[in-house]
């Protein structure tokens, strides 16, 4: 088992059409796997790495650093993919590829804050956002808790639990660190260090739910998907791997509106030319039960892929 695998890299080649060449952008490039693969998988490839994430920016250059100049890098938040490649005098590409939420880089940095396997103190942020999850854990109101908890968490116990972060940063202070949430979430639900729901422990969900927050994670989605649409030439491919149901949809429903293009309120059928893409994934494409088995962090993936028109 390789924490470090990248992500169903069979199926993400073949549906950027990798084979043809030309200049793709790889906007989570992490630890550099998917982007190492394209490279490798065709010499007339060229590539654009972009990440939030200084770290992982050093650490990719490094793995890609024999591609030489077929390799640049830009550090930037993908919803500001459009002027991130003006800067770099790009404006069409061949291929996007985007496999979202975090790397095992990050996870497994304790002090990045990430993960409650280690006690390290609240931070989750991926690359330069002010607050950090303590700030959002210390500062934000119940209610907004609550809804962080919900929304992005999908979490049955929001309520109680956002109740007792209010009632524990009042009487005990403020909560600092990844292990002193995980326990009042444990004390909340009245499970013991160890239980789990099914297969995930039962702090899994309000740590998912602070990290999409602090991240902004889904408000810049819909916005980097309409600005690749623009940015890919004809017959130009986009692949985005999501790893939960709420990213997900939004990754279905912008592809499903960009395909069906604008509804002529007389005819009631589409204007072709506002029909900007072809859905390639019917359904969305799930690992194979093989790969999960070697990369157990392929799990939850769901990947979709449109093509230009
Ligand atoms: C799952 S990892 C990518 C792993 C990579 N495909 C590999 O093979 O090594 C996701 C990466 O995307 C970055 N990321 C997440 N959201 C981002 C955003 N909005 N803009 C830029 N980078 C982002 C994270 O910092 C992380 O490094």
């Amino acid at each position: 088992m390789d924490a470090h695998l990248p992500v169903m890299v069979a199926e993400t080649l073949d549906l950027l059409a990798v084979g043809r060449g030309g200049l793709f952008v790889d906007v989570t490039l992490g630890l550099g796997g998917h982007s190492e693969a394209i490279l490798e998988a065709s010499p007339h490839a060229r590539l654009v790495g972009v990440d939030r994430d200084p770290r992982a920016l050093e650490l990719a250059a490094r793995r890609l650093e024999r591609f030489g100049d077929r390799v640049r890098f830009a550090h930037a938040n993908f919803h500001q993919l459009e002027p991130a490649l003006a800067g770099l005098g790009i404006d069409r590409v061949a291929g996007v590829l985007a496999d979202l939420g975090v790397s095992s880089m990050q996870l497994d940095t304790p002090e990045r804050g990430f993960s409650f396997r280690f006690d390290a103190p609240l931070d989750m942020r991926m690359g330069l956002a002010e607050r950090t999850a303590a700030d959002l854990v210390n500062e934000a109101s119940e209610g907004e808790l609550e809804m962080i908890i919900r929304d992005f968490g999908e979490e049955m116990q929001a309520r109680r639990i956002a109740r007792a972060i209010v009632r524990a940063r009042q009487e005990e202070g403020p909560i600092e660190t990844t292990g002193q949430l995980k326990r009042l979430v444990e004390r909340v639900k009245g499970s013991r260090p160890g239980d789990r729901e099914g297969r995930v422990d039962p702090a899994t969900r309000v740590f998912q739910a602070l990290r999409i927050a602090v991240n902004e994670e889904l408000a810049g989605l819909e916005g980097f998907l309409d600005q690749t649409i623009d940015l890919l030439e004809a017959d130009g491919r986009l692949v985005v791997i999501s790893y939960h149901s709420l990213e997900d949809r939004i990754v279905k429903n912008t592809l499903r509106d960009a395909a069906r293009g604008e509804i002529d309120r007389v005819t009631g059928r589409a204007h072709s030319e506002t029909q900007l893409i072809e859905v390639l994934t019917r359904k969305p494409l799930r690992p194979t039960e093989a790969e999960v088995e070697r990369n157990p962090r392929s799990r939850s993936a769901r990947l979709r892929a449109a093509r230009r028109i």
